[in-house]
């Protein structure tokens, strides 16, 4: 870390404060604002975050002006190319890609966590038929913890590593049975011959009448999105992962709570909205109106998909994905006229001063739901798919936050704007 300081200085008081600057291996100069309160009685504000960097990690490294995004220093590209979810997964929790022998152990233990209690069908059995899949999975993965409390100390790092392997095991088994009570399907047990996306789309697509062969063309569709959307350094969902861990909150309500943030719109239910949104549009001819509601300050109407905090160059994630819609597209055999649609949008937004101004481009959610589509997945299990792939990074980011030298409970102030204090009145004074 850099031994540089900045002066804040307050001259209405004659007060300053050296901030020491601490530098990471690669990102900005950050300044350390942890004595500002005590020595200069001040806060700083900052809502959303934009600017705040909330802990140390070495797991993921963004650069939203150039589009680089690196998984411990691998650049995502090569891992899209090269890797597998199950090979990034540990890579994420390890800090370095596995050996044959680490990977096939890993892989081994994953496969031995896929069941999920009996008892919690009758917990998706429950909800309607019409609840929505994310909703279904907040509940069934925070329910979790009823089953496991006998390894549930947090200061015990086997319990931590148990409750990661326990949490990418079972996100696809609960997934699918979530799926299936939404189809009136009866509930399909993970096959351990198959891979990690063999085996999910086996428990979502099997059926018990006839034997169910696993295109491997789907299976990989669905590994290369799985890397793609596997981290993605301190967003949303992942810094709820993180408060809610801050408290010595078990994994699975801290999953749980991550998964509820990335059911927003703004965020991982960005996919599902692109494709209602594409489907909305319908034809060509619309996008320039709703290119118009999307700049349209009056208008709630935003292009889905598109804009990033942090990314104001293109997500290299959406590169890799509209390639592949291509890839995926012609290896099925299908043509969607949606991927058209999205292509046209995309340039003809990319060719709008206001996106442009704005550094707006797509992000990993404006392709994605095409792919999805072609595997015959439904919309509305789209998000699902991104909590099952983003759950390789929350656990990383959990497990990292548990051996942090800097770990604290997360609690934020504010800038208080309400009614200065007075006294309370008797129902008859008022
Ligand atoms: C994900 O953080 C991550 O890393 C997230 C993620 C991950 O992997 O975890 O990458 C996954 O969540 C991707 C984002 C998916 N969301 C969407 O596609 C929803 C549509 N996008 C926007 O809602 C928005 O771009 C956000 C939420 C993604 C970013 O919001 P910011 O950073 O708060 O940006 P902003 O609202 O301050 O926008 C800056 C300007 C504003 O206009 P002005 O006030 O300057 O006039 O750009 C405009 C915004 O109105 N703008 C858009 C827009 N996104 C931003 N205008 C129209 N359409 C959009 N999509």
């Amino acid at each position: 870390m850099s031994s540089k300081t900045l002066k804040l200085t307050d001259p209405a008081v004659g007060k300053s404060v050296d901030l020491p600057v601490l530098e990471g291996t690669m990102g900005p100069p950050t300044v350390d604002i942890r004595k500002v309160p005590k020595e200069l009685g001040h806060f700083t504000y900052d809502p959303g975050f934009a600017a705040t960097a909330a802990c140390k990690s070495s797991i993921t490294y963004i650069d939203g002006d150039q589009g680089v995004l690196l998984y411990r220093g691998y650049p995502i590209e090569q891992l899209a190319e090269r890797s597998s979810f199950i090979e990034v997964a540990y890579l994420l929790i390890n800090g370095e890609l596995p050996n044959g022998s680490q990977l096939g152990e890993f892989q081994n233990e994953i496969t031995y966590h896929t069941m999920i209690h009996e008892s919690m069908k009758s917990f998706i059995e429950g909800f309607n038929y019409d609840a929505h899949p994310m909703a279904m999975m907040v509940s069934g993965v925070g329910s979790l913890a009823a089953f496991y409390h006998d390894s549930l100390d947090m200061n015990n790092p086997e319990h931590r590593q148990l409750a990661a392997v326990r949490m990418i095991a079972k996100m696809p088994t609960i997934a699918a049975a979530c799926y299936r009570r939404s189809i009136g399907w009866p509930y399909s047990y993970p096959k351990n011959s198959l891979n990690y996306t063999e085996r999910l789309l086996h428990m979502m697509f099997s059926v018990p009448a006839e034997p169910y062969e696993v295109s491997p063309v789907a299976a990989k569709a669905l590994d290369l999105l799985f890397i793609l959307h596997a981290d993605h350094e301190q967003n949303a969902s992942t810094s709820t992962v993180r408060l809610v861990g801050s408290t010595g909150a078990n994994p699975y309500a801290s999953i749980s709570a991550g998964i509820g943030a990335l059911w927003g719109p703004a965020h991982g239910g960005a996919n599902e909205a692109v494709l209602r949104m594409l489907n909305e549009i319908g034809d060509v001819s619309n996008v320039g109106k709703f290119i118009e509601r999307a700049k349209d300050k009056n208008d709630p109407f935003r292009l889905m998909g598109f804009g990033h905090r942090v990314y104001k160059n293109y997500d290299p994630r959406a590169q890799i994905i509209r390639k592949a819609c291509h890839d995926v597209l012609n290896e099925l055999g299908i043509s969607d006229p949606l991927l058209d649609l999205a292509m046209k949008l995309e340039q003809i937004a990319l060719e709008d001063e206001y996106f442009v101004s704005r550094k707006l481009y797509p992000n990993v959610d404006f392709y994605s739901g095409i792919i999805y589509k072609a595997l015959q997945i439904p919309t509305s299990m789209f998000t699902v798919m991104f909590a099952i792939a983003r759950t390789a990074g929350w656990v990383s980011q959990w497990l990292e936050q548990h051996v942090s030298e800097d770990a604290r409970i997360g609690r934020p102030r504010q800038i208080y704007t309400g009614v200065t204090e007075r006294d309370y009145q008797s129902l008859d004074q008022r």
